[in-house]
Order: C-alpha cells, then structure tokens, then sequence
C-alpha cells in the first residue's frame, strides 16, 4: 500500500487526478471504477479542468459507479447518476453510452445487479477503482459485514450510513434504505484502487482499514489484501494511524503522482 499523506484536499485531488489521468492515457480503452460522496467532489473538478485545458480526453473511456439506491429516478437530485452528470459526465467528452451505474429503479434487482456484473466483465474489467470510505468504514454500500467474496447486489444500509447521508435528503426528504452496490469481491478484482479519506471524521474508519485486522467488520479493510492501492489522506483523516510518521517517512511517490513531495 502506498498511503500519502498531505495536508489539503486540494492537493489530494491533484494527485487523485494525476493519477486517474495516467490510467486513462496508459490504456487504449480506460475503465474506471467511481464514487459518490462529498470526498470526490474536488477530484471530478481537477479532472473537469484538466479536461477544459486539453491535458485529458475520456473519449475512449467507460466508467462504472459502485453504487446506486433502490428506488430514486435518475433525475432526482438525490441519485447518484443525478450527482454523476452534474459533478463529472456533463462536463467532459465522455460518451453517454459508456457512463454505468447500478440499475436501482429495475423491476429485478437482482437480476440488474447481475447483468451489471456481467458488464463491467464485458469491458474488461476495471482499471482503477475510486474510493472514498465511510465513517463505519464502508465502501461503496458493502456495510460491516459485507463477505469479502461479495458481488454486485441488493444490500440494506445500515443505520449510521442512513444518518450520515440524510443532510443530503433535506429534512422532509426520506432517506432510501436499500442500495445496489458492486461488492467487495468484484472492487478487488479492480486492477488498482485509490482511497481517498479527508476529515477527522474518517480517522478511526481509516485507522480500522489500514491497520486494523483483515475483516469484513470494517469492509475497507480489504484493500490491504489488494496489491496496487494508493491511499491519499489529509492529516485529519490519518490522525489516528498509529504508524503516521512511518508513512510519511517511508512516502512514495505513487506512480503516475509525480508531483507528490515526500516529506
Ligand atoms: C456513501 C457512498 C460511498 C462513499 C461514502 C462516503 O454512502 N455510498 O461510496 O464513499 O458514503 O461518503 P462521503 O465522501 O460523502 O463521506
């Protein structure tokens, strides 16, 4: 694992999108793995202007979204493909056809979650998984618990995460209870993944993922049986690690991140 520590969000996103921006020039026809949240947000703008002043193309480029609720229109504000098309997709040249998320209006879910399986296998797999982590140190909707062999599925949210995204839904607005999203097995299949954690907030779910033991109690802790992870975490987020300076002595410079400063 190469987890970097540095000490704005800022600079995480132009070192996210370095990175990203690297995949999708190093293969004929990129695919890769993204996330919703608050955390990506600065990424998909770093991209948007690395896109505005021609540095990148994602014209040959699919992408898969981890996850999607059960039950909310893709045009209400509150669904992940809405978050999509306004932060990323309608902002660069990627094509319509080739931006995927998790079917969660399909009359069988089940069988969506399948065929979305199916397709990302289709494309030839995921170069580059994007992830945030939630507080209870989710990923994507793969809750505690989440067998590490998991596929793309129906998965009920638990109560914290239902807490944790109601400010998004307002305070009339229902927060749904069901998702689908990729599992923990098909995330490792990714050729690479990069975590991103910015926030004291995620500091104990950092610590549990990166130092704590290997178990779906902390599903993000899986990303310690992957071999090519890059962890990009603000100090507020890494506050908790007990080996913190170890990292940031031992900081590589990931490839691809070639503006990273080791400290
Ligand atoms: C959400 C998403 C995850 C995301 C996580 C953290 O529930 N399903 O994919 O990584 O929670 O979100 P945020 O970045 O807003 O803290």
């Amino acid at each position: 694992m190469n987890i970097v520590i540095l000490d704005t969000s800022q600079q995480i996103a132009r070192l996210a999108a370095e990175q990203v921006i690297g995949v999708v020039q190093s293969c004929e026809s990129p695919v890769l793995g993204m996330a919703a949240g608050a955390t990506p947000l600065l990424l998909y703008a770093q991209l948007i202007h690395c896109y505005g002043k021609g540095q990148i193309s994602f014209r040959s480029t699919s992408t898969f979204n981890l996850d999607e609720y059960v039950a909310l229109p893709p045009d209400s504000t509150n669904s992940y493909r809405y978050y999509m098309q306004s932060n990323f997709f309608d902002h660069v040249d990627l094509q319509a056809k080739n931006s995927y998320l998790p079917d969660g209006r399909a009359d069988d879910l089940q069988l969506a979650a399948k065929r979305y399986e199916r397709t990302i296998a289709s494309t030839g797999g995921i170069d580059l998984q994007i992830l945030g982590i939630g507080t209870n140190g989710h990923i994507g909707f793969n809750e505690p618990g989440s067998s590490f062999a998991s596929r793309t599925r129906v998965v009920a949210l638990s109560d914290s995460t239902i807490d944790s995204n109601r400010h998004y839904f307002g305070e009339s607005g229902a927060v749904p209870e069901k998702a689908i999203t990729v599992g923990i097995g098909s995330i490792l299949d990714s050729r690479g993944l990069l975590l991103i954690a910015t926030g004291e907030h995620k500091a104990e779910a950092v610590r549990a993922a990166l130092e704590g033991p290997v178990s779906p109690i902390c599903p993000a802790s899986a990303v310690q049986l992957h071999p090519k992870v890059t962890v990009l975490l603000d100090r507020a987020a890494a506050s908790q690690l007990t080996h913190r300076d170890d990292y940031i002595k031992c900081q590589q410079t990931p490839p691809g991140l070639a503006s990273a400063t080791p400290r």
